[in-house]
Parts: C-alpha cells; structure tokens; sequence
C-alpha cells in the first residue's frame, strides 16, 4: 500500500555541480506518481480515463467562473463558454467489473508532501499548474472520504486565523468540495510562507474517494482563483521566501520533482526555449503548432500547460483533423472524443511554439490498446469542449513527461527543456 513517510523526501537544495553561471538556490520536492490510464495488461483504462476527463472538465469550468468573476469577460479566450457541469454515470454493465479493478493506490496526480500550521500538519498534495487555490480536507469533514485522508485542525495550530468567506469548486458528481477560508504558515521544501489563504474543507467530492492526496495546490496565476487570494508561489515570490519567481518540474515514471525558486540544471541539457503567457490566468503559450511525423497537423493554436491533467485535449474539429493525419486512426469513442491507431504504428507526435519540436514518445503518447485481443491503441489526444475556448489546447502529463517545463512568473512566460 501507498505509504505517506516514503514520499516525505524534501531536500534543500544546495550542493552542485553546476557551471559557476547556474546558480542553484532554489527547493526541491520529489514527486510521486502513482499511475497512467493503461492497465497492468496493457489495455486502455476506459472509465478511468472518463472519470479523469469530467474532472479536467469541471476543473477547468470552476476556472473560468473565477477568471471571469476576477479579471472580466476580456480574459476569457475567444470562444471560451462556461458550460454545464458533467457527471459521471457507471454503464450498468461496468458496474460488477469495476470493483475488483479499483486499484485504491492508484491515481493520476503528481503529489508530494507539504505542511501547513504550527506545529507541523503534514499533507500529500497535487500540486496542480491547472488551478491555483490550496485546499486539504478539514478535520470537521466526517465524511468517509475525508477521514480516510489527513485533515487539518485549526484547534493544533497556534498560526490559523479565520476569514470570512467560502471556499467552493462543483464536482461532476454533484457533490462540492467547499468550505470556510483560513490563513496560516504553509511550508512547501522547506520554503515558508506565513499568511497563506487556504481552506480546510469540510465537504469533499467522492470523485476523491480512491485518491490517495490528501488535497491540491494550485500554481497558476492568482487570475483563477476561487479564494481571489494570492496562490502560496505567489506568497513566497512576495514574502522573498524563494529567490526567484520560477519553478521547474519533471514529470518521468521515476525522479520527478518540482523545483521551487529556479530550475534544476541537473534535469536537462542545453537551453530553455521561452513563450510568453497572458499573465492573467493560465500558463497559456500561443502559436502552437502540432506535428504528426513532419507533417503539420493543425497550426496557430494556444496551449494550457497543466500539470494537474493526465492526457492532453483539443477542440473535437481540431482533433479530428489532427488524427486525418495518422496513418489507419479511426474513432474510438465519440462521446468522449477517443481515437485509436494500429499499435505496431505509433504516430511520432510533436508540438512545436516556433522554435524546436518537442516530441512526445510512443509509450506516452499510447495509452493502451482497446481490448486484450485488440491491435489498436488509444492515444494520448482527445477531441473534448472543456469550454477553454475554440482554439484551445490543454497539454497535461503526456505532453509534460517529455520535456522538463519551466514556468516563470518574473519572464511571464512558460519553458521547455530537454531532459537529460
Ligand atoms: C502504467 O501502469 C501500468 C499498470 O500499473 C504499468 O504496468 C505500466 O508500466 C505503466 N506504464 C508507464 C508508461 O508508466
Ligand atoms: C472545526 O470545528 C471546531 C469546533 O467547532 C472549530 O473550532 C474549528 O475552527 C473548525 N475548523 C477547523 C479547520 O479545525
């Protein structure tokens, strides 16, 4: 079983090997990522991948109230809808397979371990560059879902402060996660902010249940906050508690980690190649460009880079166009926007921003075949409205884990890097 201790491996980073124009000041936090949507057997996990994109969706939608609650309809991309919430029915003839398949240790996030309060009160966190709001299960929250997690009590702490206000984001299981707001001391590797808005939530989605973090912390810009607060970087950018406003992640099968402060130069070679975002909201390139082999698929669309979305999404037009491209695809699902392509012929994917292409491999880019007899596979791109905008991509994990990606708020802009 999943054990929280393990994950507890927070170093500060100061020893290098780095060239005397590197310097390395900034936080390390390893991650840990737990699964992908293809099944030990090697097929496609079908309602996982459902369930993931609901989330993604709802997710996305909260984001928008919030933008543009907080920064007006011009923020919104052109396009972009607030749509209803989705929800999510088990097919009856799912209904007896699904129990034994549950893995309960299994999940999508990247999380790591962060603490808020005085003394300490220990968290696994998602941190999510997707949203931008700190939320964990509050120790009022009795529910099975919240007991089974940590929860925070504000009664241990001598640091909490009450604020008036609510905190709450709609699930597509027609619960909520919600509830009051607080400030307290939050500590990320060892990077210290006091002050922080966060809430302890005493209601909390069963879309939760089988997921081993505890709660989320949001890294996008304030733009899309629910709590209309400051996000914990942007505390530590403020407070001077991180020497720089840039962090770094990698995103692989072993040795993840999220840099806090800088970039880890012993995760890629070579230089970071920039692209500017809006500064509103999301970590949003534009001009993006997508490749199938070296042929361009679709050209002249904007990006969310989110760490928080396991496989990457487009408008369902531009995806249908992308995969005319790919040699014998066909659809898979057309609710929910899946393709499948023969296995023996993965497509060689690339993104491209104007200056290199950055390549998704074949094992990220497939999820998996479609059933244990099956030659086809399902890929790592699907054509979905999440009300971002009508020429809007969001690039999750399987765009991520091939690149090391740097998200700097002092160049207002999102890079990419190859890994070493
Ligand atoms: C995905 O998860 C399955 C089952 O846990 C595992 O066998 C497989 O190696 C994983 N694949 C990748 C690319 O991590
Ligand atoms: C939980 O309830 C207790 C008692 O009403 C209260 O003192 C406390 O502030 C509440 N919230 C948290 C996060 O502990």
């Amino acid at each position: 079983m999943f054990c929280k201790a393990v994950l507890f491996a927070v170093a500060l980073a100061s020893l290098s090997s780095a060239s005397p124009v590197t310097q390395e000041s900034g936080s390390r936090v390893a991650l840990h990522k737990r699964n992908n949507l293809t099944r030990a057997d090697g097929v496609f996990d079908h309602e996982k991948a459902i369930k993931q994109t609901i989330r993604t969706h709802n997710k996305h939608r909260q984001n928008l109230i919030n933008l543009k609650r907080n920064k007006g309809s011009e923020a919104l991309n052109q396009g972009a809808e607030i749509l209803p919430i989705r929800t999510y029915e088990v097919p009856s003839h799912d209904k007896r397979q699904n129990e034994p398949l549950t893995d309960e240790s299994n999940d999508l996030e990247w999380a790591g371990t962060i603490s808020i309060g005085t003394p300490a009160q220990n968290f696994l966190i998602d941190f999510d560059t997707g949203s931008s709001d700190l939320w964990v299960p509050s120790i009022n929250c009795t529910s099975a879902v919240c007991t089974s997690k940590s929860r925070y009590s504000a009664a241990k702490s001598s640091s909490d402060v009450p604020k008036s206000g609510t905190f709450s984001i709609e699930y597509g299981d027609g619960s909520t996660v919600s509830g009051p707001e607080y400030t307290e001391t939050v500590v990320v590797a060892g990077i210290k902010t006091t002050g922080q808005y966060f809430s302890p939530v005493t209601t909390l989605s069963n879309s939760f249940a089988n997921d081993p973090i505890d709660g989320l912390l949001g890294m996008a810009y304030p733009g899309i906050s629910q709590l209309r607060e400051s996000p914990f970087f942007n505390t530590a950018m403020t407070q001077k508690t991180v020497p720089n406003g840039v962090f770094g992640m990698k995103l692989a099968s072993s040795g993840s980690e999220l840099y806090l402060g800088g970039t880890d130069s012993k995760l890629y070679t070579g230089s970071i190649e920039y692209h500017s975002v809006p500064g509103t909201g999301f970590w949003q390139a534009s001009n993006a460009k997508a490749l199938v082999g070296t042929t361009t698929a679709m050209s002249g669309f904007q990006t969310v880079i989110d760490s928080g979305t396991t496989i990457m999404y487009g408008p369902p037009s531009a995806v249908k166009t992308f995969y005319s491209k790919v040699p014998g695809a066909q659809v898979f699902d057309s609710t929910n926007g899946y393709y499948s392509f023969p296995c023996n012929s993965v497509p060689k994917v690339s993104f491209s921003w104007g200056g290199k292409s950055w390549a998704i491999s074949a094992a990220n880019f497939n999820l998996g075949k479609t059933s244990t007899t099956s030659s086809r596979c399902v890929g790592a791109l699907a054509g979905q409205n999440l009300g971002l905008g009508t020429n809007v991509w969001l690039l999750g994990d399987s765009y991520m884990k091939n690149v090391y990606t740097v998200f700097s708020f002092d160049k207002q802009s999102v890079g990419f890097a190859t890994l070493s």
